[in-house]
């Protein structure tokens, strides 16, 4: 077991990493003096696998919980699904001192983050990260929300959970599709932060993409590590926590003008990644060297790095690049790195430099 903390005083919270956590759910609840109702957040198919054993785990320590499921996918993440769990909350009469707990991957932990930061001016909620992508990424920092027509996470609050568990046996039953979606995020822990962690998983990706369990335990903890020193710096995005956007302004852009869920969050900001390295060593000059290993690292891991684009799409990206929260005075401000292990924020880009490289 790895434990990472996030510190933020009053709002600071533990994020535990280990194999079988989900059975320890109910005794990890009972150390934080919360209420005794509950309910579990969940969708169709982390509830198939986890519900039971989460229901079970917190009825064990002796809280009520009640099942919430939501369908699976990024359409879930909107209003009108946020309010069905409203109701459902209200109906099983859950008071302030009540708590949810996000049992899933990125999806189920923004929208129910967001349920709990919204539903009765906010209660207590625990999150149960079971993708590789909320392990590593989504389920620290406290960003909650959901989408609009008009662009991803348009609405949302800072809202921190009050503990976090990434049980790595959760990761067994995940889609490969999936998985290696989430070592999008992973790899960009080694671009923006840290050179060391970018080295190890050119040498460990073979037992990464095995799912090799103490490789797991290393590494996603490591990413914990990262994510929370830089959130407890910056906890609302007021300055260095933009850097974890790396490879995000284009990799919205591309899930939101392809239609949500075509593209996975991972694949799309693989290219954007691989694309922001490129622009990275035209107005940073990162060596042409960590350009070819970022680029490499990402195809090896079998991720999508290069986007084809005939003109319609084009015209939709930019477009969809604009409307981005990033974009301030319609200036669009990229994070680029000088190097792999050293990211920079808010750099102007001139379109037209965005434009060659993605063509
Ligand atoms: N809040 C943040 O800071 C933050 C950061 C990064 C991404 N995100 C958000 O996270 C979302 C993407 O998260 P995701 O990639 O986890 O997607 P997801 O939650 O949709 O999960 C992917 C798929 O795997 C299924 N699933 C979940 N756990 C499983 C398991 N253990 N076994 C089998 N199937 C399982 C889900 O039902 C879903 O079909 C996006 O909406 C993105 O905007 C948020
Ligand atoms: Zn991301």
């Amino acid at each position: 077991m790895r434990t990472v903390s996030v510190q933020l005083g009053t709002r600071s919270y533990a994020i535990k990493i280990a194999p079988g956590l989900l059975d320890q759910l109910g005794r990890e609840c009972a150390q934080l003096e919360l209420g005794g109702r509950c309910a579990v957040i969940t969708d169709a198919n982390a509830g198939r696998h986890f519900a039971r054993g989460a229901l079970k785990s917190l009825a064990a320590s002796g809280f009520t919980p009640v099942l919430i499921s939501v369908p699976a996918g990024e359409k879930s993440k909107r209003l009108a699904i946020a309010e069905k769990c409203y109701d459902q909350l209200a109906a099983h009469r859950l008071e302030r001192k009540s708590f949810i707990v996000a049992l899933g991957g990125g999806v189920v932990g923004d929208l129910a983050g967001f349920v709990a930061a919204t539903y009765l001016r906010g209660i207590p909620f625990v999150q149960v990260a079971t993708t590789l992508l909320a392990q590593v990424d989504s389920s620290v920092g406290g960003k909650t929300g959901v989408n609009l027509r008009a662009g991803k996470n348009l609405v949302g609050v800072f809202y921190q959970p009050q503990r976090v568990l990434c049980d790595l046996d959760a990761l067994k039953t995940l889609p490969e599709r999936e998985y290696v979606s989430g070592l999008a995020e992973v790899i960009k822990y080694g671009i923006i932060y840290d050179a060391k962690l970018f080295a190890q998983l050119e040498r460990g990706l073979p037992d990464l993409l095995q799912r090799n369990p103490g490789t797991l335990l290393e590494i996603i903890a490591r990413c914990c590590e990262i994510k929370a020193e830089i959130v407890s710096q910056d906890e609302t995005e007021n300055g260095r926590r933009a850097i974890l956007n790396f490879g995000h302004t284009i990799g919205h852009a591309i899930e939101n003008s392809s239609g949500y869920g075509k593209i996975l969050h991972g694949e799309a900001i693989s290219m954007g990644q691989v694309a922001a390295a490129k622009i990275s060593l035209e107005i940073l000059g990162m060596p042409p060297g960590d350009v070819e290993r970022i680029e490499k690292l990402f195809a090896r891991a079998g991720l999508p790095v290069k986007l084809k684009l005939d003109v319609a799409r084009r015209k939709k990206l930019f477009a969809a690049m604009r409307l981005d929260k990033k974009v301030s005075g319609g200036e669009i401000k990229f994070v680029l790195a000088r190097k792999i292990g050293e990211a920079v924020r808010g750099q102007k880009v001139p379109a037209r430099l965005i434009e060659s490289v993605l063509a």
